[in-house]
């Protein structure tokens, strides 16, 4: 195995026609570029035939490891990976099918990972981890979600599904709503945005305000406005990426029970938004998306699902022997 130097090297020289980043980590690492690189690469994969896609990963190991629970971003990659041609390794329950139980640390877990893997997609609740990993792992790291940080595989399967909805992303007014404190896919999709001309509204409690840092970026593509009233800027929207509040990430129990029916999007909202407004959830939703809406043309939260397959075997694909 190739010794990696100390440093990490998460980015080749940039090129017109190449993707930059040999990890996914973040969406602060992706360039424009990037971006629209696996935008495009995913609209070609999402046309090919199954028996061509079939043989672009044939010999490829890939492993997921999953140490915080998920239904739509590990089985999408384990798919994405399998439609590929490439084997699939891993656990989904780090307590019954992995030695952390035992002690054995994260990041011994990605030295092992890395004799059998070409390439390995974590999760994990600590933030900061898979960059750490892609740090020690002489195999490229995909970042599933880390806590509170990140989900840069969400955000490009986001950006590909409104790609695909509106046929483009500059000049589109998104709200999004619920828990933006603590939520990850909209920390990273706000970042995203800020590559393209978009004004952004930020719609939550007090409590779960959009950090600072992403409101000052935000700041850099196009107006952004805050507010706790879910109505009151609803007719002007494109687009509300709705989310959960995230029990798991509360300090307060008590303080959950009080804010987790704060935003219901139901059959109200209708007299109030546009003809061709959409509503985006990463899912999954407790409350927050009456399934009365599930089957108006406002609910693009399924087609998601759809479009993460193609997004993630452009990741795969092209990260899968990046690295020596
Ligand atoms: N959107 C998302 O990350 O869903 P899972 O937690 O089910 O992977």
């Amino acid at each position: 195995m190739k010794k990696k130097s100390k440093r990490i090297k998460s980015k080749k020289p940039e090129s017109k026609t190449s993707f930059s980043l040999t990890d996914v980590i973040s969406m602060q690492d992706f360039s424009k570029h990037d971006i629209e690189f696996i935008l495009e690469k995913a609209s070609i994969l999402e046309l090919m035939h199954s028996s061509k896609k079939k043989t672009i990963l044939f010999g490829k190991t890939v492993a997921t490891l999953f140490f915080e629970p998920s239904t739509r971003t590990r089985l999408s990659f384990e798919k994405a990976a399998q439609d590929l041609g490439a084997e699939v390794i891993g656990f989904a329950d780090p307590n019954t099918s992995s030695s952390g139980s035992k002690g054995e640390s994260f990041s011994d877990t990605i030295k092992v990972v890395e004799r059998y893997a070409d390439l390995i997609i974590a999760r994990t609740p600590i933030e900061g981890a898979p960059r750490r990993a892609a740090e020690i792992s002489s195999k490229p790291i995909i970042n599933a979600g880390d806590g509170s940080n990140q989900h840069p595989t969400q955000t490009l399967l986001d950006l590909y599904t409104i790609k695909k909805t509106f046929g483009k992303i500059d000049g589109l007014k998104i709200g999004f709503s619920g828990d933006l404190k603590y939520g990850r896919t909209v920390h990273s999709l706000s970042k995203a945005l800020s590559h393209y001309k978009v004004d952004q509204y930020f719609i939550a409690p007090k409590e779960l305000e959009m950090p600072q840092y992403y409101v000052e970026n935000a700041k850099k593509s196009g107006k952004v406005k805050l507010t706790e009233d879910l109505y009151k800027y609803l007719g002007e929207l494109d687009i509300l990426y709705a989310t959960r509040i995230q029990k798991e990430r509360f300090p307060d129990p008590i303080e959950y029970q009080r804010i987790k029916n704060v935003y219901i999007l139901d059959s109200k909202i209708l007299s109030k938004v546009k003809k061709t407004f959409k509503i985006m959830h990463p899912l999954p939703r407790v409350n927050e998306i009456d399934p009365s809406l599930d089957e108006t043309p406002h609910a693009l939260y399924f087609d998601q699902l759809s479009n993460g397959i193609p997004v993630r075997e452009a990741l795969i694909s092209i990260l899968a022997g990046v690295k020596k």
